[in-house]
């Protein structure tokens, strides 16, 4: 028999802050069971990373559980809004899964193709833009001593690098903006209206009508940036080139995947800092523990705190029973707090060695492509902010900051800062 979880880690208000019901399951048996979701959860780290490594047995083949929701979501609108989202749906191409949500051997072939991308060798490549996008960043904040962080830094770092890299014309920019903005919101809980359905729909329709005819650009007259490259990618097996549905498909996961998650990992990350000074001082005055900083600060707050996976065949983990069918929810931000793996696991510790074991990239075949890039992201930026400033703060005047609700992403959308030129 599953055990049923003692509490609801998926309710809106556990979700704002979950580690004290992470830490009450991780003292349990290896899942438990959400009747309100119809999900079994993996809390603990061991646990967690038995699941990643059986791809046969625990698939990533569970885009149809989200599929779910979502039709949950449109068939509580009213008939005119769901007409007109259908309408918006049929403008699509065909969506197709291509890495995160595919097994083998389909996975790899995608992969091996994207991985080109991400090379060291490309990230080497990479750095003078990331600096630069840094630095103007940093430049449009003038002699501001009180700054909205996310807004002012943490946002528009990694999407406009994401843009670039991917080879946004100029003035395709805020729709490139807009596009990925909405992208990323789909996986939030926040109700929205019929009309704010619709306007999210209305945006997917144009920003894909945008890289599709980017695509075709770059056929014609590739560049270097990632749309030449997939435009131009072929599958040898095949023998031929990435059609649309795919290429749409690898393009919104970097565009989900790649730039909220590092938008969450600088917020959470100066956070940490404006509520542990000391932690503050040690890494402006010492850049040998920035590394560790930033893996600790992704650790204590996974960006995506959890994914799914889907049961292939009747099977037990740890005495814990599964079928096939079913869909088990790993927790990542849990697995990152396990006792068991990590001592001191609820502490920023600067000393700690194999910092970067946790889970926050996932593991696995599946492990995040984007890893390295994000992790430059944050150095340069990191670097340059403790350049900038020191003595980092909260407002005193605002309300104290509170993640976003959401099954998988764990974001701040507001993050009031002062600090000391
Ligand atoms: C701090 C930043 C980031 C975090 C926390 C993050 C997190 C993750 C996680 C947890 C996975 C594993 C999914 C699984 O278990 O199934 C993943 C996969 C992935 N990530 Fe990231 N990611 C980040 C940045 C990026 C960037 C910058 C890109 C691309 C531009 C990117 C693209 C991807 C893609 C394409 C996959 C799927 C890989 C596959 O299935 O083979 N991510 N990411």
């Amino acid at each position: 028999m599953a055990t049923q979880a003692p509490i609801n880690i998926f309710d809106p208000s556990v979700l704002l802050d979950p580690y004290d019901a992470y830490a009450q399951l991780r003292e349990g048996p290896a899942l438990h069971f959400v009747p309100e979701m119809n999900v079994h959860v993996a809390s603990r780290y061991d646990v967690v990373k038995a699941i990643i490594q059986d791809t046969k047995t625990f698939s990533s083949e569970y885009a149809v559980f989200f599929d779910t929701l979502r039709a949950a979501g449109i068939a509580a609108a009213t008939p005119e809004v769901r007409a007109e989202l259908e309408r918006l749906q049929g403008e699509l191409v065909e969506q197709v899964p291509t890495m995160l949500t595919l097994d083998e051997p389909g996975h790899s072939k995608y992969r091996s193709l994207v991985s080109a991308l991400f090379t060291a060798g490309e990230i080497r490549k990479s750095e003078a833009t990331v600096q630069a996008v840094v630095d103007d960043t940093i430049a449009s904040l003038e002699d501001a001593t009180a700054i909205e962080f996310m807004e002012g830094f943490a946002f528009p770092v990694p999407l406009t690098i994401i843009g670039q890299r991917l080879g946004i014309p100029e003035e395709d920019v805020p729709l490139f903006e807009k596009g990925a903005t909405a992208a990323a919101s789909g996986l939030r809980l926040t109700p929205l209206t019929g009309e704010q359905m619709i306007e999210r729909a209305q945006t997917a329709v144009d920003l894909q009508n945008l890289l599709i005819r980017l695509t075709e650009e770059r056929r014609s007259n590739p560049t270097d940036d990632m749309i030449s490259i997939l435009a131009n990618a072929r599958l040898e097996d095949e023998d031929r080139l990435l059609n649309h549905p795919e290429i749409q498909s690898i393009l919104n996961q970097f565009l989900v995947a790649g730039h909220e998650t590092t938008t969450s990992a600088f917020g959470w990350g100066m956070l940490l800092l404006c509520k542990e000074p000391d932690i503050q001082e040690r890494v402006a005055r010492d850049p040998d523990v920035l590394q560790t900083f930033i893996e600790e600060s992704l650790r204590l707050e996974a960006p995506v705190q959890g994914l799914p996976r889907l049961v292939t065949r009747d099977t037990e983990i740890q005495g814990c029973p599964v079928k096939q069918g079913e869909i088990i929810f790993l927790r990542y931000g849990s697995a990152n707090r396990d006792e068991a793996k990590f001592e001191q696991a609820d502490s920023c510790k600067l000393d700690r060695k194999k910092a970067g074991a946790h889970f926050s990239f996932g593991a696995g075949v599946h492990a995040c492509i984007g890893a390295p890039l994000s992790r430059q992201e944050l150095s340069l930026g990191w670097k340059a902010l403790l350049d900038m400033g020191k003595n980092f703060r909260l407002s005193p005047d605002q309300p104290e900051p509170q993640a976003e609700m959401s099954f998988i992403l764990r974001n701040l959308p507001e993050l009031h800062i002062e600090f000391d030129r």
